[in-house]
C-alpha cells in the first residue's frame, strides 16, 4: 500500500507527530490525514528518527564495542537457573544499602563524590523547605502561592517515596490535572494546568476533592475473589465558577522519587528503539514514545517523567512543580503567581517574593540546579534477594507473562563525564519509558503532549516492594486506586490485557512467586 518506506527513514517526525494530533474536525480530512501518515511515518521512521536528541545530558559518544557490549548486556535472559550479574545492584555503584527503615529511599547514589554530596544536601534542604506567604517586603524565600497544593516537595513526594489519595480530608500529596480539549486545547482558561485546593490568605483556594470508591469483585481461576476499588472524584466548592464543559481532569498521585537521573541518562535511541507504534511483531502490544516540546532547549525531545510522560527532563518538572503546586517561580517559570490564569487578577496582583538575590524569581538558577541535583540522585536499593531460588521462579514467570515487554528490565545510561556516579551503568529499572494503552478501566480521557486518555507511562518497578516500608501503605497506579501489587496487576488492560489474564488463570504458587519477585525489587 505504501511503497519506498524506506525512503522516509530519515524524515524528520516531530512536525509529523504535531500534525497527527492536531484536532480535526470534518472526518474525511482525518480519514485522508491518516491514511497519508501511515504511509510516511513507518516503523523505521520512528526508531531511526535523527530527530529526538538528549540535549539535556552531555554525553560521550559510545565506541562500536561500548556500543555492542550494551547491546549484549541488555538482552532480555532465558536463563532464570540463577542471577545475572549485577542484578543485585539495580542502580550499578550508584546502589544504595537496602535498609529496613522507612528512609530507604532517601539516601543519595552510593558513588557520589564528597563535593557532589554537599550539592545533594542543598538540594535536599530545598526540597525539604516548607514554604512561606510573601509578606510584601518581598524576603528572598517567600512567595509561596498565591494558590498551591502544598508547601513543599516532600509533602507529595513523602519521605522520596509515593503519595497517597486523598483519605480523611487529606489531599496533599494528590493533584488533578486539568486541561480544555476540543477545538482549542490548553489549559483551563479560567483554573489554568491544575486545579489548586489551598491559598495564601486573603484568596480563595480553587476547589475542594472528594473521592468516592465503587467495588467490584474479580474471580481468579482457582476461586479467589479479589475486589477491585473504582475511584469517582468530585471537584466541590468551585471558587471561581464551574469548569468550563470542555476541560477534562486527571487524578494524579505523586511517584517514588528514586533512580531518576538514571532514567533521564538511558540514551533516547535505546527508549526509541523498543517502540512498536503500529504493532509490527503482532505481539498486542505496541508503546510509543511521548514527544514533547521542551522550552528549556527549544526542541521536540522524548517526554520521561510524569505519569504520562509529559516532562522531557527532571528539571523542567521540578520548575513545573514549583510553579503550579507550590507556586514559587524559578527562571523557567518567572512569573511570582505560580498557576493562576488571568482570569484570576486578584491573584496575579497579589505579592510574591521574586526577587534581585535570586536572579529576579524565587528561587534561583542555582537553587533549581541544587533541586535537580538532589532528584537525580536519589539512590535505588539493593536486592540481596535476587538469587534466592523462590525469586527466580517469580522472575521467570514475570517474563513468561509478558510483564518484561513494558516493564522492560534493563538499560545503559550515557557515558556522562559530568555525572559520574550515573555514568555507564547497567541499571534495571523495569520500565521501557514509553506510553500504552491501558484500557477503559484506567483511562482518564486526559490528551496530553502525544499520550490519548487512554494512554500510561510503563512507571518503574525498582523499589516497589519498598512501598509499605516507605510509605505505610501499597496504594499504587497513577491515582493510588489499587491496594496491592495483586489489584495494580488486575487493573491492567488494554495492551496487557494477555498478561493480565495469564495472572488470572496461573496457580496460586505461580502468582505468589511473581508477587514475591516484584517485592524483591
Ligand atoms: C502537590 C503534590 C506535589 C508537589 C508539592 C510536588 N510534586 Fe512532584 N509530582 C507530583 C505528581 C502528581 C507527579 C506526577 C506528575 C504527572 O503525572 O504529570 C510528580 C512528578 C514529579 C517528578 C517526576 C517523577 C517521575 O517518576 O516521573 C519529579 C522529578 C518531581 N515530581 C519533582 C518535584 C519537585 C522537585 C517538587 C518540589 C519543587 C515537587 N515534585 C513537588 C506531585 C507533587
Ligand atoms: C502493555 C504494557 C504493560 C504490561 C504488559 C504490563 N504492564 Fe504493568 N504497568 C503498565 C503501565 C502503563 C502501568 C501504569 C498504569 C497506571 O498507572 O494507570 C503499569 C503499572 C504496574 C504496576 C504499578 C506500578 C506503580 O508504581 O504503581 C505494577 C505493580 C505492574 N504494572 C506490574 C505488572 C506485572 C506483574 C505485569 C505482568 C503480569 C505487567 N505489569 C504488565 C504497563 C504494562
Amino acid at each position: 500500500m505504501c511503497p519506498g518506506l524506506s525512503a522516509y527513514k530519515h524524515f524528520r517526525v516531530m512536525p509529523l507527530l504535531a500534525f497527527a494530533f492536531q484536532p480535526c474536525g470534518a472526518r474525511l480530512a482525518c480519514m485522508l490525514r491518516w491514511i497519508f501518515l501511515f504511509c510516511l511515518l513507518p516503523v523505521p521512521a520512528l526508531a531511526q528518527s535523527p530527530v529526538l536528541q538528549d540535549h539535556h545530558l552531555s554525553y560521550a559518544p559510545r565506541s562500536a564495542a561500548e556500543l555492542a557490549s550494551a547491546e549484549s548486556r541488555t538482552t532480555p535472559t532465558v536463563d532464570f537457573s540463577g542471577p545475572e550479574p549485577g542484578e543485585n545492584v539495580p542502580a550499578g555503584g550508584a546502589t544504595t544499602p537496602r535498609s529496613q527503615d522507612d528512609r530507604v529511599f532517601s539516601a543519595p547514589s552510593a558513588n557520589l563524590s564528597q563535593d557532589r554530596e554537599v550539592d545533594f544536601k542543598l538540594g535536599r534542604a530545598l526540597f525539604h523547605r516548607p514554604w512561606s506567604p510573601a509578606q510584601g517586603l518581598s524576603t528572598p524565600s517567600d512567595g509561596l502561592g498565591p494558590l498551591f497544593n502544598a508547601r513543599s516537595c516532600v509533602a507529595c513526594h513523602i519521605r522520596d517515596g509515593r503519595g497517597h489519595p486523598p483519605h480523611n480530608g487529606d489531599a496533599t500529596s494528590f493533584l488533578l490535572k486539568i486541561a480544555k480539549t476540543g477545538e482549542n486545547t490548553g489549559p483551563d482558561p479560567v483554573y489554568g494546568h491544575q486545579l489548586q485546593d489551598l491559598s495564601v490568605q486573603g484568596h480563595a483556594p480553587e476547589f475542594k476533592l472528594r473521592v468516592t470508591y465503587k467495588e467490584f469483585p474479580v474471580t481468579l481461576a482457582d476461586g479467589q475473589t479479589i475486589k477491585l476499588r473504582q475511584p469517582k472524584y468530585h471537584v466541590d466548592q468551585l471558587g471561581f465558577g464551574p469548569l468550563d464543559k470542555k476541560t477534562v481532569i486527571s487524578p494524579r498521585i505523586a511517584p517514588q522519587m528514586i533512580g531518576l537521573g538514571l532514567l533521564e541518562a538511558i540514551p533516547v535511541e535505546d527508549i526509541v528503539a523498543n517502540a512498536d507504534p503500529l504493532d509490527a511483531d503482532h505481539n498486542g502490544i505496541s508503546g510509543r514514545p511521548q514527544v514533547v516540546f521542551s522550552q528549556e532547549f527549544n526542541a521536540p525531545m522524548l517526554g520521561r517523567f510524569g505519569h504520562k510522560a509529559a516532562a522531557a527532563t527532571i528539571k523542567s518538572q521540578s520548575a513545573a512543580a514549583f510553579a503550579n503546586d507550590i507556586g514559587i517561580s524559578t527562571p523557567l517559570h518567572p512569573q511570582g503567581w505560580g498557576d493562576c490564569t488571568a482570569a484570576q487578577n486578584e491573584c496575579r496582583a497579589a505579592s510574591h517574593g521574586n526577587s534581585a538575590v535570586d536572579g529576579g524569581t524565587e528561587i534561583s538558577t542555582e537553587g533549581l540546579r541544587f533541586v535537580t541535583h538532589y532528584a537525580r540522585n536519589l539512590g535505588v536499593p539493593a536486592r540481596p534477594d535476587a538469587g534466592a531460588a523462590s525469586i527466580l521462579l517469580g522472575k521467570k514467570v514475570f517474563y513468561k507473562s509478558g510483564c518484561s515487554a513494558c516493564h522492560h528490565p534493563k538499560f545503559v545510561t550515557h557515558k556522562l563525564p559530568d555525572q559520574p556516579e550515573l555514568s555507564a551503568r547497567l541499571i534495571w529499572p523495569y520500565t521501557d519509558m514509553l506510553l500504552h494503552d491501558m484500557g477503559e478501566g484506567l483511562a482518564d480521557d486526559f490528551p496530553e503532549g502525544v499520550a490519548t486518555g487512554r494512554e500510561w507511562r510503563t512507571p518503574p518497578l525498582w523499589g516497589i516492594g519498598l512501598t509499605q516500608q516507605v510509605s505505610g501503605h501499597n496504594q499504587l497506579l497513577h491515582d493510588g486506586r489499587a491496594r496491592s501489587l495483586l489489584e495494580a496487576i488486575l487493573w491492567h488492560s488494554g495492551e496487557a490485557e494477555t498478561a493480565k489474564r495469564k495472572v488470572v488463570s496461573m496457580s496460586s504458587a505461580q502468582r505468589r512467586a511473581l508477587i514475591a519477585f516484584l517485592n524483591s525489587l
